[in-house]
């Protein structure tokens, strides 16, 4: 009999999840999509329902599809960040969740930051109001659906749910409730004083434990109906990011070496050991899943700003031909500067209503300039992030993986604008397998192998720097 643990991602998209035997390796894999909800323009939703039957359908696909040797002994979650499920008294969603890129909360910031400083914020749980985090979605929710505000009894982050789900227990941990925005760094607990003054009951939210921690056990007519061993811990888990850098290796042990996704948003992780917050709070700071901390830089538009590209100017174009077509501008782009604010920005702006903008167009501006601004405008908005990163956390190299990684040539000018090495994993993990791994260390303990650093394929090195070509 092989033991397997079960890593679960709860997507936007959909939801993945791996069958991890205890040395880490892979043995079998199942994904569902669910529907995304834009009921109005800025608004996005998730059903909790939707998120249940997908779970439970990649569940029953891996529990028919691993043979009679292998024996599930654990499960726990990687999730999109930020959402609110609320709940009535008796655990049954109110309405759809409020997902991580909903911007309806403009309003709900404003009063927030009108109530408590910016700067307590920033101070107490390492992040200003932000328009998508758990918090403003509250607010919004008491000044906007009163009479659903009113049946609230439980507020849960979207992994959470399905946890709750699978073992009838509510809780919460620390990488996703100090994306809240009513989480206090310093004690790892709910922000009284903060939610005290906002008045808005603690009791709406669950106990925190730690990531690799147990919520409880699976419920036995779940794992008869999934055809799963009843009573297996379920573990927390931990956010989307958090669980990515587990998969990854990526720990306080070594700072220094963060990673970078380069997927339809671009995202700096940078390990952090104590809770120091960015003093202006221009980068995210959020607990790890290994009990220290982390910043995340976050550009809203990174391999999006291509698709959009493609999609506007070259419909008929595939990605590797635009590299190519870039690949004949030289290195500045013949002056044409594009910022990729197409949906806002997060690091370092905080303003989701800036927009992208192209600039330094003249009439000899060719299609290949065009296109290399976007992919230096992307690069240069990371460095924005890393420079707002560094004086809090010096990063060495970074683990690169998203879809826009498989592009080498797209690889070195992003290495040329950090002016740091990029290395290139020989497998891309993803949160699904850092959630398995959390599920590993909870059954296994200190002797789990958090995954270490990952066999590196290649490392892209900077060879010039786009700062000083930008600036000059
Ligand atoms: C992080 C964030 C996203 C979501 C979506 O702050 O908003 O990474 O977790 O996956």
């Amino acid at each position: 009999m092989t033991d397997v643990v079960i890593g679960i991602d709860l997507g936007t998209s959909g939801v993945k999840a791996l069958a991890v035997d205890l040395n880490g390796k892979t043995v079998l894999e199942a994904n569902r999509s669910y529907p995304l909800l834009t009921p109005r323009p800025g608004w996005t939703e998730q059903r909790p329902q939707d998120w249940w039957d997908g779970v439970q359908g990649v569940l029953s696909e891996l529990s028919s599809g691993l043979s009679s040797e292998y024996k599930v002994v654990s499960i726990s979650f990687s999730g999109q960040m930020h959402g609110m499920v609320s709940l009535d008294r008796g655990g049954e969603p109110i309405r759809p969740a409020l997902l991580w890129n909903d911007q309806r909360t403009g309003d709900a910031v404003k009063w927030l930051e009108g109530r408590v400083p910016r700067q307590t914020f920033i101070e107490r749980g390492g992040n200003p109001p932000i328009t998508g985090f758990q918090l403003p979605k509250v607010v919004w929710m008491r000044d906007a659906e009163p009479e659903n505000y009113a049946r609230v009894h439980h507020v849960l982050f979207p992994k959470d749910y399905i946890a709750y789900k699978l073992t009838g227990q509510m809780h919460a941990e620390p990488s996703d409730a100090s994306g809240s925005n009513c989480f206090h760094l310093e004690s790892k607990t709910w922000d009284r004083e903060i939610l005290g003054t906002l008045e808005i009951p603690l009791e709406f939210f669950p106990e925190i434990v730690a990531s690799d921690a147990r919520v409880g056990a699976l419920l036995p007519d779940v794992a008869k109906a999934l055809r799963l061993p009843a009573r297996i811990p379920v573990v927390a888990g931990a956010g989307d990011n958090a669980a990515a850098a587990t998969g990854l290796g990526i720990s306080s042990a070594h700072p220094a070496l963060g990673s970078l996704s380069l997927g339809s948003s671009g995202v700096i992780f940078a390990p952090l050991k104590g809770p120091t917050p960015d003093p202006e709070g221009r980068v995210h700071l959020f607990c790890h899943a290994d009990g220290a901390y982390h910043l995340l830089g976050v550009t809203l538009s990174a391999a999006a700003s291509l698709q959009w590209l493609r999609n506007t100017l070259f419909p008929t174009a595939r990605y590797d031909e635009l590299t190519a077509l870039a690949a004949s501008s030289a290195p500045g782009s013949s002056g044409v500067r594009f910022k990729p604010y197409l949906a806002g920005e997060r690091t370092p702006h905080m303003n989701p209503d800036l927009r992208g903008s192209f600039e330094g167009l003249s009439l000899a501006t060719g299609p290949q300039d065009m296109v290399r601004a976007v992919l230096e405008g992307v690069a240069m908005s990371l460095r924005d992030a890393l420079d707002v990163i560094e004086p809090l956390q010096k990063l060495e190299a970074c683990v690169v993986t998203g879809g826009g990684s498989t592009s080498e040539f797209w690889l070195q000018i992003v290495s040329d604008a950090l002016e740091l090495p990029l290395l290139k994993p020989a497998a891309e993990q993803g949160a699904a397998y850092g959630a398995a791994l959390l599920a590993l260390r909870h059954v296994q303990g200190a002797r789990a192998d958090l995954g270490g650093t990952p066999e590196i394929l290649s490392e892209i090195r900077p060879q010039s720097s786009l700062k000083a070509i930008f600036q000059g």
